[in-house]
């Protein structure tokens, strides 16, 4: 296999170890036996590489808890080996049809007639030699296709995984033609280490049962519940609302897990039903399957994988004995890291305009509140953002036509707002804001925009990825004053007033630093008796400047495009004007194809200047974040926050990060067993066969000093009739230009996780 499969050979030095344990936290579990529940490998670590391929089943032991359990869904080769594969047909999991192109063959399966390539007809060693495994879920990467043969169970044993778990799906139609799968399994020799097999045939069950001595534990696994057991001749539904008839044949069952926690129409969560504790006050065990980072799941999880795990494990009421995932490092991380942790403290911050240092935690800065929960910069999304856990909250502030400050994401107001219902009229462009028109909150009155709804989307709406839609049109928006009282009124540790299109705004006769000036000084924000921080943030340094008047303020400099470095009098200029720089995600680490390859060195320029960097901005949706984090959320606040060491992170979803600074593994100067680890960069992309990826891209720009300075702010005052044309005049759009336009945008749009690749 090695020889064939020389990339292989890389993957178990690819990823960082975990320490051996010594700080284990003491937990109780609510499972069967009071153990942790176990992580169930569905075909290896199948969300990122083929199923039941040789790198998905060794990542899932390099990435999962150490006890994690390896899944294999059994047949049986024309010579009786055991290859680990799900599905009848390999034609949708394998190369095989182009390798054999006339060993197609028609079976009935039940009353129908099944066309494919089947397992049964090939020998081992054809299979072995000459067929390779393929992806067959379109959101995950289809780059490792076509490079790893198929694995046995011989090849799983040899990993020397603590525990296999072997899913025997198709019994019936391999006995039909003379292949006994359980004969196999009582002729393993006595060491194999499986503890479960599993079934959705009774009789196999009951027989197999009889015959198997030792540990091992008999599961029935349930298929939907209208589907019904041949055996029994009774739907699964039935059976799992009556285990008495199967208790006497088995140990447990493996549900779906809506059988558990099951969702109404809307994809929201209703209460659990009682399944767990029937079946433990049985003494059943219960294992729940359908986890994956890239489902769409319900709507109460927030798009975040791991509170749909915390879900099944961490509830007042009962807890799985396994969860069975395509994505081992999240479910070991929500077992080992995040469960029993929501009442901890967060880790502590660094002091303001200190580098964050060991033991210390980024900042947590919301966008636009808990934009990802509730539609961005209404009282509902604060008010969410507060209670979620977030350090800083942020009202980026637009001004009205009639001078009323108020916070909102962007200055058109189509974006997060009803209004294309109701001010079509009022549709312009302006170019100095953005290309595409729009209708812009310093057309509208205040009392206009007052009566617009909220209109929370997000930015996957349009592939299915909707955000909490039963919310949709809920909440008001603020006036800046009326964001500062909210504030105020909270815990928070500050706040963050984000000011664009200053310069703009004052040919409209709109004097936004002014409005800003004014309601913070009128709040009292500008006193050091005010416990609360105060971040200004703009990309315009001639805004920043005019806040070098209030020595309490911390003044944040927008670097808007990608940069793969800061040149040292661009850093000079930076150290002048703010004390923190906020850049993309794209400028800290260089991309490759769809793969991270490396880290920039940004960080440490900032940090050797003694200013902070804070990155943004994070949003759960797994199409927003890469392979090498494992579509995992989590394991990206974790890589800039152990890898990259930023000081603070600026989310939509502050819950997710604040989940994990409560949790015992971000405390680094812990000896855990198991922790979440950063993202290794090229850890992936080395594994690619050459030239499979697209030639890398040329480095993003260098930042200079041109790209820093920015004209002196013009006086306010009504230079051009409103309404102006769509073609704006070349003075005014050099007056609004700012560090981003000298710079050209690149990368990110490879590194995000496309659906449709
Ligand atoms: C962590 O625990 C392991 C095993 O007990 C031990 O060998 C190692 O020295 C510990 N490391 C630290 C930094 O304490
Ligand atoms: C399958 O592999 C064997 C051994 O490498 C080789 O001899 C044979 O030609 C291959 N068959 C096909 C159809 O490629
Ligand atoms: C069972 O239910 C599922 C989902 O509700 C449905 O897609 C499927 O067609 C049903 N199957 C049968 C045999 O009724
Ligand atoms: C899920 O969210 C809905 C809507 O917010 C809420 O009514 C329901 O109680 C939540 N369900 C659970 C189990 O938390
Ligand atoms: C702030 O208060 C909210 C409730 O209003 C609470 O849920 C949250 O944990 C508190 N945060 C901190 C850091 O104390
Ligand atoms: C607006 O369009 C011009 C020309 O098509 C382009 O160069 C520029 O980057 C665009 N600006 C924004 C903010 O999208
Ligand atoms: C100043 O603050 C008070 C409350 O502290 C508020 O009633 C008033 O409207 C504020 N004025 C301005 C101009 O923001
Ligand atoms: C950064 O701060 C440290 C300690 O406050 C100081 O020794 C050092 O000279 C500063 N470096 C720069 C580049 O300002």
């Amino acid at each position: 296999m090695g020889g064939r499969y020389p990339h292989m050979l890389l993957i178990l030095i690819l990823l960082h170890g975990a320490n051996a344990a010594v700080d284990e936290p003491v937990q109780k579990w609510q499972t069967l036996d009071g153990n942790p529940p176990l992580v169930i490998a569905r075909g290896g670590f199948s969300g990122l590489f083929p199923e039941s391929s040789p790198a998905a089943y060794q990542f899932a032991m390099a990435t999962g808890l150490p006890e994690v359990v390896l899944y294999c869904d059994l047949q049986l080769s024309s010579d009786g080996i055991g290859i680990c594969r799900s599905g009848l047909k390999l034609d949708k999991s394998t190369l095989i049809s182009e390798v054999f192109p006339k060993r197609d063959k028609t079976y009935k399966l039940g009353n129908e007639d099944v066309h494919g390539w089947f397992l049964l007809d090939f020998t081992a060693d054809e299979l072995l030699n000459n067929v390779t495994v393929t992806q067959t879920i379109l959101s995950r990467p289809s780059t490792f296709d076509g490079i790893m043969g198929m694995f046995t169970l011989d090849h799983v044993k040899a990993l020397n995984p603590q525990t296999i778990w072997i899913n025997v799906e198709y019994g019936k139609f391999y006995a039909d033609h003379n292949l006994n799968i359980e004969d196999y399994l009582l002729k393993l020799p006595k060491d194999f280490p499986i503890a479960y097999i599993s079934s959705p045939d009774v009789s196999f069950l009951k027989s197999i049962g009889g015959k198997f001595k030792g540990k091992t534990k008999i599961i029935l696994r349930s298929l939907w519940e209208n589907a019904t057991e041949p055996t029994l001749v009774k739907s699964y539904g039935d059976i799992m609302n009556d285990l008495n008839i199967i208790k006497p044949i088995v140990s447990g069952i493996l549900v779906p897990k809506h059988f558990i926690w099951p969702t109404n129409k809307d994809d929201y969560l209703l209460p659990s039903t009682s399944l767990v504790k029937d079946a433990h006050a049985l003494g059943l065990e219960v294992h729940a399957s359908g986890f994956a980072n890239d489902n769409f799941a319900s709507y109460n999880y927030t798009h975040d994988p791991a509170m749909e795990y915390l879900q099944y494990i961490d509830n007042p009421d009962f807890c799985v004995d396994g969860v069975l995932t395509d994505f081992t490092p999240t479910a070991s991380g929500a077992i080992a890291c995040l469960a029993h942790t929501k009442e901890n403290a967060l880790l502590p911050t660094a002091k303001p305009l200190l580098a964050t240092e060991n033991g210390e935690r980024p900042l947590i800065i919301t966008h636009n509140g808990a934009s990802g929960v509730f539609s961005g910069c209404t009282d509902l999304a604060y008010q969410q953002a507060v209670r979620d856990g977030a350090d800083i909250i942020d009202c980026s502030v637009r001004m009205s036509q009639d001078g009323v400050a108020f916070c909102l994401g962007s200055a058109d107001l189509t974006t997060s707002t009803t209004a294309a219902t109701t001010f079509m009229t009022k549709v312009v462009t302006v170019s100095e804001i953005q290309n595409k028109s729009g209708i812009f909150s310093f057309d509208l009155s205040w009392s206009e925009i007052e009566t617009l709804k909220p209109d929370l989307n997000g930015p996957y709406a349009q592939v299915g990825l909707k955000r909490n839609p039963a919310a949709k049109n809920a909440g008001k928006l603020l006036t800046l004053p009326g964001f500062l009282d909210l504030a105020k009124t909270s815990n928070v540790s500050g706040i963050l007033i984000e000011i664009e299109d200053a310069p703009y705004l004052a040919t409209r006769g709109l004097g936004l630093v002014d409005a800003v000036c004014s309601a913070l000084v009128n709040a009292s924000y500008d006193k050091e008796s005010n416990q609360q921080r105060v971040l200004i943030q703009s990309d315009d340094s001639s805004v920043l400047s005019v806040f070098k008047k209030f020595p309490k303020f911390e003044r944040v400099l927008v670097i808007d495009p990608v940069i793969s470095d800061a040149s040292k009098p661009s850093v000079d200029e930076i150290k002048e004007l703010a004390h923190s720089v906020m850049v993309s995600r794209g400028s800290l680490v260089r991309v490759h194809g769809f793969f991270l390859a490396g880290f920039t060195d940004l960080v440490q320029k900032i940090h050797d200047a003694n200013l902070t960097l804070h990155v943004g901005v994070l949003k759960n949706e797994f199409m927003n974040i890469g392979f090498d984090y494992f579509a995992d959320p989590t394991v990206e606040i974790v890589t800039y926050y152990t890898a990259l060491v930023t000081d603070g992170i600026v989310t939509e979803f502050p819950a997710t990060a604040a989940a994990y600074f409560k949790s015992p593994c971000s405390d680094l100067t812990k000896n855990l067993s198991y922790t979440i680890l950063s993202a290794n960069p090229g850890g992936l992309e080395r594994m690619v066969p050459p030239g499979a990826l697209p030639p890398a891209l040329p480095p993003a720009p260098v930042l200079e000093p041109s790209d820093v300075i920015d004209p002196p702010l013009p006086p306010v005052s009504v230079s051009s009739p409103p309404e102006s044309t769509p073609k704006a005049d070349d003075e005014a759009s050099s007056a609004s230009s700012n560090a981003g336009n000298c710079l050209l945008v690149a990368g990110i749009a490879a590194f995000l996780y496309l659906s449709s690749h």
